[in-house]
């Protein structure tokens, strides 16, 4: 639910203590911007973070509370095969997985966390299928703060779940879905001073906005027709949906790229709620192998609609065998990518066989998160024998003896099988 106030840039409160809505923040533009306003050696050390080299717009921040971890920066793939198995001419892909902890997240995190450094916050926290939590206790540790994270119970990856245990997050596990997860710490922390870092926070959707920013820099301010995205809380959707505005109000974009949301079938509502022409919206309980977008009840879904609305965008859903059949693509090339991001690469293929998309639209998808994020994920897809039909590059490694012999038998197998 959106509260339509402007966020109080000197509280630690990041949504309304009213209503529980989400805030705004206040972003002043100083029009018309030019595209040096962000060359990338700067004035100073902040120039290095792909985020922070964005503040003329972004939020105003002292520099002495800027956490940062160098993010951002990441690059865009232009693999001919992945064109051609979605059925393009031309594909780019940003891989967001290559930021400090392995997802999209640091470029929401480092403005989140900055901002609950300016004003006093000793302890943060977040809901989280995985990536928000990694994120949050890297970048918490690295300011010297306490950060508290509670996950639904058993079904993060123990990648995540790894990175966040490690960098010394308080875990609470919660007996229940993400979105049980997350309705229990927005109660909380409208009560009790805890500062939330989840993507309702508006500080964390500017960050996440410089995906785009830096997106058209990388294309020489040429944007694409289309720009595809993984949706499940769908703060990534907002945050495109604003960067694509802030563009335009700086004058550095005269047309906007249609975005295009995808969500794995099982956790769909914002796709239903696309198909009825946005007229009404059913929260759901969420299944999905896509465990980083396993939501049900999606917090800024309003933000995303108007994105959506905004830039005339898609919103379609993939099945878990698309998915997993996606990112066998994506890993078999060397790029790699956890399930969720793979959702991008599968939504986009479909969308050019329901005709949706061109074959001559030039498309940049959003890749979210590292190959490593979900190694459960690979072993499943890869080394299980039952359901072969359904992974058709599943990629076994063979087991044998420790004899020379037997190792040149294999060999003439893989050299001509
Ligand atoms: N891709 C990955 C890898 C994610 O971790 C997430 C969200 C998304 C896509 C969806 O982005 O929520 O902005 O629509 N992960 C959150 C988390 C929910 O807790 O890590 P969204």
């Amino acid at each position: 639910m959106d509260c339509g106030s402007v966020v109080d840039p000197d509280r630690p409160v990041t949504q309304c203590t009213e209503c529980g809505g989400l805030l705004d923040v206040e972003l002043s533009i100083p029009e018309p911007l030019s595209q040096e306003d962000f060359a990338a050696n700067g004035p100073d050390a902040l120039m290095g973070s792909g985020v922070w080299r964005y503040r003329k717009l972004l939020p105003k921040l002292p520099i002495e509370s800027i956490v940062s971890r160098a993010e951002g920066h990441t690059p865009i793939y232009w693999d001919e095969r992945l064109a051609h198995y979605a059925g393009l001419q031309r594909l780019g892909l940003k891989h967001e997985g290559q930021n400090p902890t392995g997802s999209f997240k640091d470029r929401g995190m480092t403005v989140g966390v900055s901002h609950a450094k300016s004003v006093g916050a000793t302890v943060v926290a977040c809901a989280s299928t995985g990536n928000t939590s990694a994120s949050l206790a890297s970048y918490a540790a690295a300011a010297g703060m306490s950060s508290l994270v509670l996950i639904p119970e058993g079904k993060i990856s123990g990648g995540k779940l790894a990175q966040t245990v490690a960098h010394g997050a308080r875990i609470v596990q919660v007996e229940g879905d993400f979105d049980v997860a997350l309705a229990l710490l927005r109660r909380l922390t409208r009560e009790y001073p805890v500062y939330l870092v989840n993507s309702v926070n508006p500080f964390r959707i500017e960050g996440q906005k410089t995906i785009v920013f830096e997106m058209m820099e990388q294309l020489q301010w040429q944007p694409p027709d289309l720009i595809a995205l993984p949706g499940g809380n769908l703060g990534n959707t907002a945050a495109f949906g604003k960067a694509l505005s802030d563009l335009v109000r700086a004058g550095l974009l005269t047309s906007v790229p249609r975005l295009v949301t995808v969500q794995a079938a099982g956790a769909a509502p914002f796709a239903d709620y696309f198909e009825n022409g946005f007229d009404s919206y059913q929260p759901i309980t969420a299944e999905t192998v896509a465990s980083a977008i396993k939501i049900g009840d999606p917090a800024s879904i309003q933000r995303a609609r108007r994105a959506i609305q905004y830039t005339n965008g898609l919103v379609t859903r993939v099945s878990d065998v698309e998915i997993m059949d996606a990112k066998a693509q994506i890993d078999r090339c060397g790029i790699g990518c956890e399930p969720a991001s793979a959702a991008t690469l599968a939504g986009v293929r479909k969308l050019v066989i329901d005709g949706a998309i061109q074959a001559d639209a030039k498309v940049v998808g959003v890749l979210t998160g590292h190959l490593l994020k979900d190694t459960e994920a690979v072993v499943r897809y890869h080394l299980r024998d039952d359901d072969a039909d359904q992974r058709p590059h599943a990629n076994k490694p063979v087991t044998i003896r420790a004899d020379l012999e037997a190792l040149k038998r294999t060999l003439a197998d893989a050299l001509h099988g």
